[in-house]
């Protein structure tokens, strides 16, 4: 796939995986894309953690309330970022923007590869469910999972919603025209 057809294909996936597993060389090729990622200072501050070990797939499973991805998936990734992000460019921190270029990295290697995933932030924030996922992962105090990735191959069929035209977003030189 060509890397606009991989950009038009990626979406969030919440429904079944199949049985397939997550090949570890795909696991790893995903991740070097995340590290592949620019980050501010290219301080480089993300982490990884890839969960394909049955009972750990199970313990999260476990924790997870919602959707399908959440609990069927055959791989996880865990991007980890320090608790208190350190500055490194005239008083400003750039941690979660780091994490989030790697993710969308990774994002558009799951895609293409085959697999499908969904960015999993907003249940990380709630009832210290990153906590939980941390202690799982054994995650240091003074990090936090702040993105975990579901990842398998997808059993429905899911596309990227509509997104507004070009014109309502993005604009040649001047706002608005
Ligand atoms: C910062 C951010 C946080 C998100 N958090 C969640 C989340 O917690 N759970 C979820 O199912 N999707 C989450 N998403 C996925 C969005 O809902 C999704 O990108 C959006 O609906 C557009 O769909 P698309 O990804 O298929 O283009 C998140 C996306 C971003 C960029």
């Amino acid at each position: 796939m060509d890397l606009f057809e991989v950009i038009k294909n990626r979406h969030s996936y919440r429904g079944s995986f199949t049985s397939a597993a997550v090949k570890r060389d795909d696991l790893t090729k995903i991740v070097e894309a995340a590290l592949a990622a620019p980050s501010g200072k290219n301080a480089q501050t993300t982490e990884f953690i890839i969960v394909d070990a049955p009972e750990l797939l199970g313990q999260i499973q476990q924790l997870h309330p919602g959707n399908k991805a959440m609990h069927t998936a055959k791989a996880y990734i865990a991007c980890v970022i320090d608790r208190s992000p350190e500055a490194v460019y005239e008083g400003f921190a750039f941690e979660v923007e780091d994490c989030a270029a790697a993710v969308e990295n990774m994002l558009l290697a799951i895609t293409a590869l085959g697999y499908a995933s969904v960015w999993i932030d907003g249940w990380l924030r709630v009832n210290n469910n990153a906590d939980a996922i941390g202690e799982l992962l054994s995650v240091p105090e003074n990090k936090v999972v702040r993105i975990l990735l579901p990842i398998g191959v997808p059993a429905e069929k899911y596309q990227q919603p509509a997104k507004l035209p070009f014109g309502k977003r993005a604009f040649f030189n001047k706002y608005g025209k």
